[in-house]
């Protein structure tokens, strides 16, 4: 039986894979023990998404375990052993602030965890494809010193830079810039992926993304900026902006087309590469032009605020150059923009209330 191994599998990306590969492979197995709620508190739990995927899949098995206990890794590694194709690994504490609150359990969940991943395929099933979900915050805050512009709406790249057309390409150093804990312990992962590829020549892969999103969000003030956004547009709460006036710029891609650039690798998939996975120019807003448009939909005014603050780690402008992995993969393409993906979560988010 084919079976692909899904870590965070309640999750945002997690669980669009399991509903993807549902039809596509024989078995999915997802290991998810809602962290995300020992995270964020009990609003940010992601039990609402493993109740549905275990109602309406039914090639889904679900395994409420952590990612770092070695036992139970290798117990379901040994059980799987070469049936596993593919292992997505999308389990994480995605949070800059909160790793600065627990940073062993941010390194141990981010690093550890992706190390004992990577070991386990290798020593089980080392013809599986790897892919890890990372991030663009592995490049830290170097993306702040590229040569913005003011304006109306939205910090802008200078039209003269390299980067202005297409967007931040992979060949961004990650080295000497602040990253937050966060940023370092995805770093650490990113690299033991690219390393597991490069010295044991296994099918390990990092997407890079910038803001991923889409309905299947449970959006928190700490993480999933656009779900969270589209809440407090909805119930009326309290929404705080950080610094930069409001202009910082984020691509942002459908959960959906994250989880189609993981179909297109995993069906020709290469060894120790590296993508930036994000809207890019195609699909991205800053925070002031994302309230407008969450006003435009819910017919009204939001009720947010300004803090001079900025966060750290947050970028002033990103914008992902996805021209590498297009000029690999040619036959995928985007389905959904800006718009698209805040009229979903609208309508996710009004269903689950
Ligand atoms: N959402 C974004 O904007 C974004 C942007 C860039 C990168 N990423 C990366 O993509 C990946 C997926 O992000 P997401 O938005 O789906 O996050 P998510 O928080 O929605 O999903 C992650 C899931 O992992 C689970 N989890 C956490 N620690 C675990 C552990 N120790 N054992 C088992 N399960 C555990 C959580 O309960 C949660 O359901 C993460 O690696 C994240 O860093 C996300």
């Amino acid at each position: 039986m084919s079976t692909v191994l899904v870590t965070g599998s309640t999750g945002l990306i997690g669980s669009e894979s399991v509903r993807f590969f549902s039809d596509k492979e024989d078995n999915i197995v997802g290991i998810d023990n809602d962290m995300r709620s020992r995270f964020f508190g009990p609003n940010a739990s992601t039990k609402w998404n493993r109740d549905r995927l275990i109602e309406e899949i039914p090639n889904y098995h679900h395994l409420d375990e952590d990612i770092r206990d070695e036992k139970a890794m290798e117990k379901i590694f040994s059980d799987y052993g070469s049936d596993l194709k593919l292992i997505i690994h999308a389990a994480a504490q995605p949070s800059h602030d909160w790793a600065a609150k627990e940073p062993f359990t941010d390194f141990t969940v981010n690093a550890n965890g992706t190390l004992m991943l990577l070991e386990m395929t290798r020593q089980y099933c080392p013809e599986a494809v790897f892919i890890f979900t990372s991030t663009n915050k592995v490049y830290g805050d170097a993306p702040n010193n590229l040569p913005l512009v003011e304006l109306e709406t939205r910090w802008e790249l200078d039209g003269s830079h390299p980067y202005a057309a297409e967007g931040i390409d992979e060949s961004m150093s990650i080295d000497q810039c602040k990253h937050s804990l966060f940023g370092a312990s995805k770093v650490a992962a990113d690299v033991l992926v690219q390393e597991y590829g490069r010295y044991f020549g296994m099918k390990t892969t990092t997407f890079r993304g910038g803001c991923l999103t889409g309905p299947g969000h449970s959006g928190t003030e700490l993480h999933g900026f656009l779900a969270y956004l589209m809440k407090c547009a909805i119930t009326g709460d309290q929404y705080t902006v950080f610094g930069y006036k409001g202009k910082q710029v984020r691509d942002n891609i459908h959960s959906y087309d994250l989880v189609n650039m993981l179909w297109h690798f995993y069906q020709n998939p290469r060894s120790a590469e590296v993508y930036n996975a994000g809207g890019s120019r195609y699909s991205n807003c800053s925070m002031l032009e994302a309230i407008e448009k969450c006003e435009k939909i819910t017919g009204k005014k939001m009720n947010w605020s300004y803090s001079e603050q900025n966060r750290i780690g947050d970028h002033i402008w990103w914008i992902s150059d996805v021209s590498k992995f297009k000029n690999h993969y040619p036959d995928w393409h985007y389905q959904y923009n800006i718009d698209d993906i805040l009229k979903q979560i609208y309508e996710g988010i009004k269903s689950r209330i």
